[in-house]
């Protein structure tokens, strides 16, 4: 490969498993614009990258999320970019939150709210803003204890916190990356503040009790924290997997005629076309890997999406297969795997066994899908379908 690959243009974003083939045979440690990153492609070394904090430091996500013109990014301060003990000490505060007593909390409430959502799968749709936005945001608000009536902002916050490159796309898109931040961090002042008074059983107020071992700061960066990895993530896994839906119709008739396949689709498709792009690291100090040196103080990009597809780990793989039964790397791998993991799978079971049976037919409608402009994660900003229900 010549010239350097870059991984935002909108080809590059529409089918990224093309180019991953390309860097992984002739580049899988190699420099990529915006702003010559590094990228690391296959599957052992990515794997390689994410359990070595020493060399691949999670300080990486300030240094995608944080450059200069955006000032305090609470995303690039929370507990996916700390490393050792004091990551292992905010990790052990939260973890609990994520049990199964939790998830069990909420699972009803997401299967309710499907129900109401499926009935929206009726003629030509977009699925993003019909399903798989609302789903993941609801679930969101119940974890954390968040005001329902906020959901529809959500989206507009992530999209502003997760647009952010090395340079800013105009100075108005700077601006409003920084208002959005502002406004976040006001309005998470303030659910503390309120939990404070009057206490109730949702994450804020436990992190809210916890108030001697966290600051304000810390408690702000870990809910952002929260709803940047639980919410696009989980809308781009359900756009994706609707998509396939729609485009492999005997895959759909599968699901429909054995729904206890579900695990098994939500694992491969986690693997074939996960949400996971790339995890940032930073390296500590020179470090060789595949034969090239990356210099200390790098930006380097774990490829998930691209060692997901590796050849030399997965036989055959760019064919979707049901009973691969091979982990993915897209929940990540090492100190900083998934806390929402086990949530997000429930969410992905919860919303196929309450719509598959409800689809007679889905088609893609005419037209491109407009996917997103981020370094992390990837998925169709807008999904038209059509769909008869059954
Ligand atoms: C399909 C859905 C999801 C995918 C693919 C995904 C992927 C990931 C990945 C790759 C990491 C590791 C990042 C790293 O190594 O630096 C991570 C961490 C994390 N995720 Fe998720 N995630 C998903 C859903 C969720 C949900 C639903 C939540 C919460 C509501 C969540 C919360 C978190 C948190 C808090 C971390 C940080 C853990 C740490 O730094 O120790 N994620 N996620």
């Amino acid at each position: 490969m010549s010239e350097r690959v870059d991984i935002m243009t909108p080809a590059f974003r529409a089918d990224p498993y093309t180019p991953y083939a390309a860097m992984r045979r002739e580049a899988p440690v190699c420099q990529v614009d915006p702003g010559g990153m590094w990228a690391v492609s296959r599957y052992a070394d990515v794997a390689t990258v994410l359990r070595s904090p020493e060399r691949f430091s999670s300080q990486g996500f300030r240094a995608a999320w944080q450059p200069a013109w955006v000032g305090h990014n609470p995303l690039a301060s929370s507990i996916l970019a700390m490393d050792g003990p004091d990551h292992a000490r905010l990790r052990g505060l939260v973890s609990r939150a994520f049990g199964a007593p939790a998830i069990a909390r909420i699972e009803q409430r997401a299967r309710d709210l499907c129900e109401r959502l499926a009935g929206r799968l009726d003629g030509e749709v977009d699925f993003i803003a019909a399903a798989a936005a609302p789903l993941p945001a609801f679930v969101i608000s119940e974890l954390l204890g968040l005001d329902h009536a906020l959901e529809p902002h959500f989206k507009r916050w992530m999209d502003d916190l997760l647009s952010v490159t090395p340079e800013p796309a105009s100075a108005e898109h700077a601006a409003r990356v920084r208002a959005t931040i502002a406004e976040l961090d006001r309005y998470m002042a303030d659910v503390i503040a309120a939990r404070r008074r009057s206490p109730s059983d949702d994450l804020v107020s436990e992190l809210a009790r916890a108030g001697e071992l966290l600051g304000d700061r810390e408690i702000i960066d870990l809910l952002v924290s929260i709803l940047g990895g639980g919410l696009e993530t989980t809308t781009h896994f359900l756009g994706s997997s609707m998509l396939l839906l729609a485009e492999r119709p005997a895959e759909l008739e599968r699901l429909r005629a054995s729904p206890q396949l579900i695990p098994r689709f939500i694992e491969e498709m986690m693997r074939y076309d996960g949400p996971t792009q790339s995890v940032p690291r930073l390296t500590t100090s020179d470090v060789a890997l595949a034969g090239v040196t990356i210099p200390a103080g790098s930006l380097v990009l774990a490829l998930v999406g691209s060692a997901n597809r590796d050849e030399v780990r997965f036989t055959d793989p760019d064919r979707f297969d049901l009973h691969r039964g091979q982990p993915s790397l897209t929940f990540g791998h090492g100190a900083h795997f998934c806390l929402g993991a086990a949530l997000a799978r429930m969410e992905a079971k919860v919303a196929l066994e309450v719509l598959v049976p409800r689809i007679g037919e889905v088609t893609r409608a005419p037209g491109e899908i407009p996917y997103n402009r981020t370094l992390t994660v990837r998925g169709p900003v807008s999904l038209p379908l059509r769909f008869r229900p059954a």
